[in-house]
């Protein structure tokens, strides 16, 4: 194994950073990296034996961001090994890494190994914490430790057609996706806003424009909360009924860490 290829769907940046950490520690020569959320998705098409593809998705509802499946979907292996990591905020992966398994190996990818971490919620918030501030220090060290494993195992198994199947847990059928409803998203405080752009630069889908003020798209948007946690002046505020009470649910239920788990 030579070569190395990082691919992940990132709003909030945990996901980003665990896949990096993991990827660096492998000690292969990085040579791309490709960002789902991305319009000009760099199809990365890499299909030789010595080359391992890390692919890292955050779960949402239990189940893979439906916005980053069609970029997924797109690429192309002809059984090069590939490490399938989901990034979650301390509630559950439910189904979410059975998932990616499916859609690479549909791809054409041998999955050699997958690991389940753990990101600061989406909805965490100074006031009702939920995995603030993961992945941690510790949490990159188990970044290490899982690359080491990862390359010991590629070591000790030259040919990849004989590796046993790596079971990953979850249900098939899948969890059902959850139904946002399209009237609530993140809103700007224009007396604070000053139309600097960063919202629509880290929206993942596109959902916000800017015209005499900061416009958003309902239809698009899919509660990231991106925009929320970039923007530099805390100008988006994502408050409401329904959102609050997934907050307190979020806090009084799930504040307990959780650790990361790899499947080998
Ligand atoms: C719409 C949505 C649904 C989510 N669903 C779950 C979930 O089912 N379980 C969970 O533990 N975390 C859930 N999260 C939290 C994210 O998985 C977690 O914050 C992750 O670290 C975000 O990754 P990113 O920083 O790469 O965007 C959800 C977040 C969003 C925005
Ligand atoms: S990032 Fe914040 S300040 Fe900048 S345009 Fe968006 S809402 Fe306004
Ligand atoms: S508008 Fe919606 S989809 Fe876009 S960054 Fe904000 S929360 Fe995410």
């Amino acid at each position: 194994m030579e070569t190395l290829s990082l691919v992940y769907y990132s709003p909030t940046g945990t996901t980003q950073k665990i896949v990096r950490e993991i990827g660096q520690n492998t000690g292969l020569k990085l040579i791309a990296e490709n960002n789902l959320a991305e319009n000009n998705f760099n199809l990365q098409t890499e299909t030789s034996n010595n080359s391992l593809t890390i692919i890292g998705l955050p779960v949402y509802g239990g189940r893979l961001p439906l916005a980053a499946l069609e970029n997924l979907k797109k690429l192309k292996s002809n059984q090069s090994p590939v490490v399938i990591v989901v990034v979650y905020g301390n509630r559950d992966f439910d189904d979410a890494l059975l998932e990616l398994k499916q859609i690479t190996s549909d791809c054409g990818f041998k999955v050699v190994a997958g690991a389940v971490f753990i990101g600061e919620h989406s909805y965490s918030t100074d006031e009702k914490p939920v995995a603030k501030d993961r992945p941690d220090a510790k949490d990159l060290e188990t970044c290490k430790n899982f690359a080491k494993k990862i390359t010991s195992k590629l070591k000790r198994n030259k040919n990849l057609n004989k590796l046993s199947e790596v079971v990953i847990p979850g249900n098939f059928p899948y969890k059902e996706r959850n139904q946002l409803p399209v009237t609530l998203y993140p809103e700007t405080n224009n007396a604070i806003c000053n139309q600097c752009g960063t919202c629509v630069d880290v929206c993942p889908t596109n959902a916000i424009t800017i015209e005499d003020t900061v416009i958003t798209n309902g239809e698009l948007c899919t509660w990231c909360c991106a925009c929320v946690k970039y923007c530099p002046h805390e100008a988006r505020i994502f408050s409401n009924s329904t959102i609050n009470t997934i907050q307190n649910r979020l806090y009084q239920n799930f504040s307990t860490r959780k650790e990361p788990v790899f499947f080998m």
